[in-house]
């Protein structure tokens, strides 16, 4: 239904605990081209059967429904998305899409070089890539192979394209990149860059996080150390705004910098969840109210028994009224039918 002035009549999407929900992370594919410790084992993990993925019709039609309901912005994520055939146009449906203002992809970088300039075109507004490192040695330790020169291309790329802000995400591992956190930080005075520092999340078991030829499992740090590191080794950090967005980030400046430095803390930031504003559909279509929850709307099953947009809708609210307040790791919930992967974080 559209209104005289072709706009879609909307009402925010709340859910129990007053949140506003307007976000919705897609996985495209589980599928990627590196092999992350934190994210996947180094064998990686059985694809689900193509036949099982949600085709990106029936995406775009989730994302039509879902617009229709007070959805706003839309992320795409994988596995990795870049290697899922027909990307681009998907991108190109959802920014035709009346109601959806925002469109971003969480992507390790590797093949921007071919694909920024058609995404930018298509109506993709920025990217946000995985970088846990500057040094090519521990590029390839931590991702089992990956090549670090081929992710500079890409952040390259993506600022020719015209895809901005550029957002950096920095998984902060004991014993594995701590040593480098300031020399990270370091780069934002230089570059326009917003890196965010994240929290390890409990997705991966002891022995599958190893990097290789050590036995030594992920170590956790907490915010509050990384950002104590970075003020020791380049003096106070001022609090600032991110441009775009609304996740779970809270920024900071170094004095005189060009870029931001952000702290994503699902674990030692007690009211993180309070201001959640997001819902994931997974690539084998059930939508995941929490990340961290395993409970799960199994949304495929009504679109392929030629469920009405109606029934989706359904679908979706059910989603949304079974969004948990919290993740609640500290009472020992912990995500177990799914690597992040699988859910594209
Ligand atoms: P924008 O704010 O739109 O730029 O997105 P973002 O920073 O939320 O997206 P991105 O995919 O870059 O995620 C960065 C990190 O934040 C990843 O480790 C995500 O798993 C984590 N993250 C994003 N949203 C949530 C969330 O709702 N809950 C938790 N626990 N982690 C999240
Ligand atoms: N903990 C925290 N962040 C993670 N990511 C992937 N796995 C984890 C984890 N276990 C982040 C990566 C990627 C984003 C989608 O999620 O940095 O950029
Ligand atoms: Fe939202 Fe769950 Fe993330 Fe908390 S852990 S912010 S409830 S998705």
């Amino acid at each position: 239904m559209s209104t005289s002035n072709g706009l879609v009549p909307r009402t925010p999407l709340i859910d129990p605990f007053q949140r506003s929900i307007d976000y919705l992370r897609v996985s495209v594919t589980d599928r990627c081209n590196l092999r992350c410790v934190y994210c996947m084992p180094e064998q990686g993990i059985p694809s689900v059967p193509h036949q099982e993925i949600l085709t990106l019709e029936e995406i775009a039609r989730v994302i039509r429904v879902a617009a229709g309901m007070g959805l706003r912005r839309v992320r795409l994520t994988g596995g990795e998305p870049l290697v899922r055939k027909g990307v681009v146009n998907l991108v190109r449906w959802i920014s035709q899409t009346p109601g959806i203002e925002d469109i971003s992809l969480t992507t390790n970088s590797i093949l921007l070089p071919s694909y920024a300039h058609e995404l930018a075109a298509a109506g993709l507004k920025r990217v946000n890539v995985s970088l846990d490192t500057l040094r090519p040695q521990r590029f390839r330790q931590i991702t089992r192979h990956g090549d670090l020169s081929a992710v500079m291309a890409g952040i390259a790329a993506a600022r020719d394209a015209g895809l901005s802000p550029t957002k950096l995400n920095v998984v902060v591992m004991r014993e594995v990149n701590d040593d480098e956190i300031a020399e990270i930080a370091r780069t934002t005075l230089e570059e326009d860059w917003q890196v965010r520092f994240i929290e390890l999340m409990p997705f991966m078991d002891e022995q599958e996080t190893c990097i290789r030829d050590t036995s030594r499992a992920l170590g956790f740090i907490p915010s509050q150390e990384v950002k104590r590191q970075i003020e020791e080794a380049l003096g106070s950090l001022e609090v600032a705004e991110s441009t775009a967005g609304g996740g779970p980030a809270k920024y900071y400046r170094l004095p005189g910098a060009r870029g931001l430095i952000g702290f994503i803390s699902p674990l030692s930031e007690g009211q993180f969840c309070a201001t959640c504003n997001r819902m994931r559909l997974t690539a084998d279509g059930k939508i995941r109210p929490c990340l961290l929850t395993d409970q799960e709307v199994n949304l495929k099953e009504t679109l392929r028994r030629g469920g009405s947009d109606d029934d989706l809708r359904q679908r979706v609210l059910e989603a949304l009224h079974s969004k948990p307040d919290a993740h609640h790791l500290g009472d020992g919930n912990r995500p177990r039918r799914r690597k992040m992967a699988q859910i594209g974080g």
